[in-house]
Parts: C-alpha cells; structure tokens; sequence
C-alpha cells in the first residue's frame, strides 16, 4: 500500500480507509489536468521566493507537464492505496525526481489545492456549457424566424387561450436561456478567484506571492481573505449549480412541452425519427424517450442545490471531511447537463411544425379576443365588446377572422429575436474566457521552451 502524504507510521484501518477515501479516487480523475496546472502555477511562485532552485523548477515544470499531457489524454490513473489525485501527482514527482518531488508542497495544503483544482475544473467546465447553450439559443432563434407567420393555440389552465406562433413559442426558450447566461456569468466571476495561498486555510509563514499564482492562472483576482477562500469551499459549487438549475429548469419545460405538443391530442410537433424510440407491443409507437429523459435528468439536476447547501448548511468556518462529498452531487452535474443540451439542440434543429392546426375548429374561440378588441377600436366600450362577442360565441356564431395583427414588442408580429440575440452575445463576451485560455496556454508553452 502506498505510503500517505500524512503518514504517521502506525498503520491505517482498511475500512476506515475505504470510508474516508469514498469515491475520491473516481472524482479527483475528473480534476487530475487542473491539480497539475496549480502545481505549475505554485512551484513557478516558490522559486520566485527562493523556496526552489532554478534548476529544480525546470526538472519538476517538465515532469509535471508529461503528467498533465497524461492527464489530458485520459492515461492518469490514481492506483490502489493512493488516497486522492493531490496524493498520486506527488508520489509520481518523487519516484521520477527523488526528494525535488517531496519539495512542491511547501505553503499550500491539501484544502487549498482542491479548492484550487474545483475553480479550474469549474471555470472549463462552465465554459463548455456556455458554449452548448448558445448553440442551442441559435437553433431557437433560427427555428423562431422560419415559423413566425405560423400560429398556434397558446394555453392558460391548459385551455385554449390566445392566438400564439411558433415564432413565439421558440423565441422564448431562447430568451430563457439568455436569462440563464446572466446567472452563469454571475456564477462565474464568484468562480473565477484564485484560492491558492489559503493552506488549510489560514495562510502561510512563507512570503507566497499570491499575486503571480492568480495572474499565471488567468483569474480575474485572489479571494484575499484566506478565512474567506476555504469558506468559498461548498459555496462556489452551490452557486454554479443554482445557475446550471436554472438552465435545466428551462430545459424540463421545453421538454414538456415538446413531448405534449408531439401526442397525438396536440399533433402540433413532429419529432425527427431517429430521436424517437419504439414500443415491444405496439407497431405504430414513436416515443419522445429522449426529451421525456431530459425532462427527468434536469429535475433531477435541480436538486444539486438544495443537496449542496445540506452537505454545508451546519458546518462553522474551516476545512471539514464533509466537504469532499460536494464533489460526488457536483462535478458530474456539467457533463449530465451539457448531454441534455446537446441532445435538445439537435432535436429541436430538426423538429418539423404542423403548419395546419388553426385550421381545426376546436381553436376557433381562440380568436374571440381579437374580435373584442377589433370592437373597442370602433369605440365600442371593453366591457360593453366583450359581453357581445360572448354571447356571439354561446350562440355558436363566432366566425373568427384568422388573419391577427399584433405589433407591439415581443409579439407575434414583432418577436424582437434580434435583440434576444444581442443580449445573449454581449452576455458571452463578459466571461473574457480568452483570458482564462491565454493565460493557461502561456503557462503551458513556458514550460515547453525551458525543455527545449
Ligand atoms: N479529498 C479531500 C477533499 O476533497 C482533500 C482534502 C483533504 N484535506 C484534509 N484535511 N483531509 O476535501
């Protein structure tokens, strides 16, 4: 068995060690690229203190680097008996290096690496996301402007209500998703603050130089108080996954919609084929099992917040074992939603309208408004209009006038997708993610020309 890296030379319970090391060996794989970028970051810093000789950081920078290409490439592995990824890199410097490798963790701690490598993993990871959600809001606008002349019922109580279009119906899945952009971008500037330098949360007797950490990583800034930074363990997750919610929350009602609007009883969508599934008994069925299964993984995603903030909720300041649990509800939370709005962004790129439905009579009375209204413009007082046109309708002689005229902002004749578009690009263009590539690129290509 592999030695701890707080090994105290009395031997360890085995299964008190399964217990305590849990899944970490499964979750810390997810953060193994962004453990080996923090260790370049903090040994370039403890050689510009005097803590590591020149030579020493060229040796460690560039077995780190072969450590990180591992990582990218899916070849790390964390083996049997090492507790966590921060243990596995440090025993894989050693055996490579001897004693240099021992060298690398002087003025950081366990609790501000994983703080560091959950920061790093997160800001890619919502990244990644962002990039999926505006594909999705193009598809969304593009399918709006192609359907904007063809109208559909629009429903309050699950009744007939008012003229609606698909332009609409569209349109507003995608400026859901523009709001749910600004949630995330807020999400990421609480992201986007460099941890290291914490320790175990108290700070350090070395002079570190927090600054050259946070530029060398790309972070917009430190989280200055190192109280603060191992309190931001729990609330950084519970705040990206309240903005991820919010993005599954939009998404569980597009799909129930879709999978309404595709039965039969509707019949106002059809479903490209190869995104439905069929039935072992009935020959005819075409299932919606892909967006019915999206609408489930995001309620369910819905929950990472109310999970995280019991995980946290009765725990004072400071580093606690509980926290190592956040990790199993949130990481695999980008991956699960990101599947969900790929598979959307596809189905709803080859959704097919019924360009027909108003013709069936059933809708009729949903033109009854437009009637009142067309009366209030002849100065007919609302009420007095729309007492008339009711008792046309009871007496089953409401002819609706089909052709509607709706111009205001946001309406059917005005559905203003150009300024959704805009607000979700300027959105976009605040995360400077850029930035964050820059900065990781730069870190990454020095090491390259030290080994040549
Ligand atoms: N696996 C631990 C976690 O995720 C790493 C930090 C361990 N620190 C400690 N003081 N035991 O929280």
């Amino acid at each position: 068995m592999a030695q701890k890296l707080w090994d105290k030379g009395f031997s360890i319970n085995e299964e008190v060690e399964r217990f305590t090391v849990g899944r970490d060996p499964e979750m810390d794989l997810l953060l193994a690229p962004y453990d080996v970028l923090g260790s370049m970051a903090h040994i370039t810093m403890l050689e510009s203190i005097g803590l590591l000789a020149a030579d020493e950081l060229e040796r460690l920078l560039a077995e780190l680097r072969s450590i990180y290409i591992l990582a990218r490439s899916g070849w790390f592995q964390i083996e049997d008996g090492v507790e966590d990824v921060h243990s596995q890199v440090e025993l894989m410097l050693t055996r490579r290096l001897g004693d240099v490798g021992k060298k690398i963790h002087s003025g950081r701690s366990r609790n501000d690496q994983v703080l560091l490598d959950l920061k790093l993993f997160t800001r890619a990871k919502i990244q990644e996301t962002v990039t999926n959600i505006v594909s999705l809001i193009d598809v969304l606008i593009a399918q709006s402007n192609r359907y904007k002349e063809v109208l559909m019922p629009g429903y309050t109580h699950l009744q007939v209500a008012m003229p609606s279009s698909f332009g609409l119906w569209f349109g507003a899945y995608a400026e859901s998703l523009t709001d749910d952009l600004q949630l995330l971008l807020a999400a990421y500037k609480v992201t986007n603050r460099n941890p290291l330098g914490s320790a175990a949360g108290y700070g350090s007797s070395f002079p570190l130089n927090r600054q050259l950490t946070t530029d060398l990583l790309g972070f917009d800034s430190m989280d200055y108080n190192v109280v603060y930074a191992q309190m931001g363990r729990g609330k950084m997750e519970r705040v990206v996954s309240s903005a991820l919610a919010s993005v599954a929350a939009t998404l569980s009602k597009l799909a129930f919609d879709a999978c309404m609007f595709t039965s039969q009883n509707f019949g106002f969508i059809k479903l490209a084929p190869q995104y439905t599934t069929g039935s072992s008994i009935m020959p005819h069925k075409k299932n919606p099992d892909v967006f019915e299964l999206t609408r489930s993984k995001c309620n369910k995603l819905q929950a990472v917040p109310q999970q995280i903030t019991l995980i946290t909720n009765n725990l004072p300041s400071g580093y606690y074992r509980d926290l190592q649990i956040i990790k199993e509800v949130f990481l695999p939370m980008f991956d699960e939603l990101n599947d969900c709005l790929k598979m959307a962004t596809n189905m709803m790129r080859e959704v097919e309208v019924n360009t027909e439905i108003m013709k069936d009579e059933r809708y009729d009375p949903i033109f009854s408004v437009e009637r009142v209204n067309e009366l209030v413009l002849q100065g007919v007082p609302f009420r007095d209009a729309y007492k008339q046109v009711g008792q046309v309708i009871a007496n089953g002689e409401f002819v609706p006038d089909k052709h509607i005229h709706h111009t205001h902002e946001g309406s059917i004749g005005n559905l203003c997708n150009d300024k959704i578009q805009e607000m979700a690009q300027s959105i976009v263009s605040e995360f400077h993610f850029e930035r964050v590539m820059a900065a990781e690129k730069k870190l990454l290509s020095d090491i390259e020309n030290l080994i040549k």
